[in-house]
């Protein structure tokens, strides 16, 4: 096969042509993107191509021809010979990966606890493929643009009827940010707050996502202590904070639920003391036994809550998609400066979720999902009670898509050691506490949105085995 190629030759460089020329096919023979057995453009070919002379492409091809780079070869041109050994090595070199890839490696175990995985198999994915199709069958220049600052206004005006719907908040559209997930969300925060080199509360144990956002803007962070009830009041009024991140609806990761009571005092503390209280309502669409909980912000009246709101588990966290609803007279304030800022989401999946929840189907989506993962859930813990009996205690169900499991007498390496021989991966969940030696030894935490009632009670039964039998 011939190729051609292209080198920036520079003419005003002290390297003469013919050299740069050599130098450049050299390198691209030795990494591998001229490959062996290939033919090099004719001499007259490529100093056409380059606008040199031929005497230059020559010379170039002599010095290749002299290091055995080449070969001449009668009415067949210039051929690439095999690479030696030192250029065999260069080329794996360049193939070695740049650091160890640690993402794929729990998938090799047949039943993966992991957290942050969601039910696939009854995903509607034919319907979000029409979306798709539809979003760019009439794709406008607001769609194959930057798109709204703020986000789809469309989408915007969905997500204002959501909340309003199904977590009793009142808002404008123009009150909401779509962000790319709730770090993205949060680290926008830091800076139009701004946050940096301030005290930031947050509850301890607490969203290791999060917290590492809040360390890496310079936040000075303050651990906020629990108590049975979530957030510790009195922790809270010693410190002194200018936000605090609370997770009051499904506490992370210990899931209680944080009652009025403590909401309406948490919402006075934040008034009397200027504070801006961030919301992550992260998983709220997923409670099974009881009425849903008004959020936070739905009580706010004297707009301190910043309210967080995500996609990932009520549809799929590959769409990166999640918003922040903004006090009125805060986004007043920073209207102007967001002007300075490119929408991150894709305009695409944007309009493509609007049309997904404009249809309703986003709503039955939940609904459907709602009911199975009740069952899943209901699965597990009967599954915990059935193989682990008395020797594990369920810590925080009843909602969400995650429960911690305290196996008490175990510790939590030879936990997750003995769970994966027996093909079952647990989790620590060591990285949500600041202070991991607080992280009691014996708790591990088990995600279960991805596995089907089957897969959930095969994986307790054979983990129940593999901790307890002898
Ligand atoms: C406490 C908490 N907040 C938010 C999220 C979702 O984050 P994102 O919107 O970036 O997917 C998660 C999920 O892992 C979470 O545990």
């Amino acid at each position: 096969m011939s190729l051609g190629f292209t080198p920036l030759l520079g003419t005003r460089s002290i390297t003469p042509i013919y050299m740069q020329l050599y130098h450049y096919i050299r390198s691209q023979i030795e990494n591998g993107a001229i490959a062996e057995g290939n033919r090099l453009p004719s001499i007259r070919q490529l100093a056409q191509h380059l606008s040199i002379s031929k005497n230059t492409v020559e010379s170039a091809y002599q010095q290749l021809l002299a290091e055995g780079y080449i070969q001449s070869r009668e009415r067949n041109g210039y051929l690439v010979l095999p690479l030696d050994e030192l250029s065999i090595s260069m080329k794996s070199a360049a193939a070695e990966p740049l650091f160890e890839n640690t993402e794929a490696t729990s998938r090799q175990y047949a039943y993966d606890f992991q957290y942050g995985d969601v039910e696939l198999n009854r995903f509607p994915l034919e319907t979000w493929k029409r979306c798709l199709v539809e979003t760019l069958s009439a794709a406008d220049a607001q769609v194959l643009g930057y798109g709204n600052r703020l986000g789809h206004e469309g989408l915007r005006a969905e997500i204002a009827n959501l909340v309003f719907q199904s977590r009793g908040v009142a808002c404008h559209p123009d009150q909401i940010i779509i962000s790319a997930g709730t770090q993205q969300a949060v680290s926008m925060l830091c800076q139009l707050l701004p946050l940096r080199g301030t005290a930031v509360g947050m509850e301890d144990p607490g969203y290791h996502g999060v917290r590492t956002v809040l360390i890496n803007h310079g936040c000075k962070l303050t651990p906020i202590a629990l108590e049975q009830d979530g957030i510790r009041l009195d922790s809270l009024r010693a410190a002194d904070v200018k936000a605090v991140y609370v997770t009051p609806s499904h506490q992370f990761p210990l899931g209680m639920v944080l009652p009025i009571q403590k909401r309406i005092h948490l919402l006075q503390w934040a008034e009397e003391n200027g504070t801006y209280i961030i919301e992550d309502d992260y998983d709220s669409e997923f409670r099974y036994y009881s009425q849903p909980i008004p959020s936070l912000k739905a009580l706010d009246k004297q707009e301190r809550v910043i309210y967080l709101g995500t996609f990932s588990k009520s549809f799929l966290p590959a769409a990166r998609l999640s918003y922040m609803i903004i006090p009125p007279e805060l986004m007043r304030s920073i209207h102007q400066w967001l002007q300075d800022y490119n929408q991150p989401v894709s305009p695409i999946i944007q309009q493509a979720v609007w049309l997904f929840m404009k249809n309703g189907e986003y709503a039955r989506h939940v609904r459907k999902m709602r009911r199975l993962y009740q069952m899943k859930h209901k699965a597990l813990t009967a599954a915990v009670s059935k193989h682990m009996g008395d020797k594990a205690t369920i810590i925080g169900d009843g909602s969400g898509l995650h429960i911690l499991l305290d196996v008490k007498g175990k510790s939590r390496s030879w936990l997750i050691e003995r769970g994966e021989q027996s093909g079952c991966k647990v989790y620590s969940p060591l990285k949500h506490w600041l202070y991991p030696a607080q992280c009691p030894e014996s708790l591990v935490m088990l995600g279960f949105g991805g596995l089907s009632v089957e897969e959930i009670e095969t994986g307790i039964e054979l983990l129940g085995k593999a901790w307890f039998s002898h």
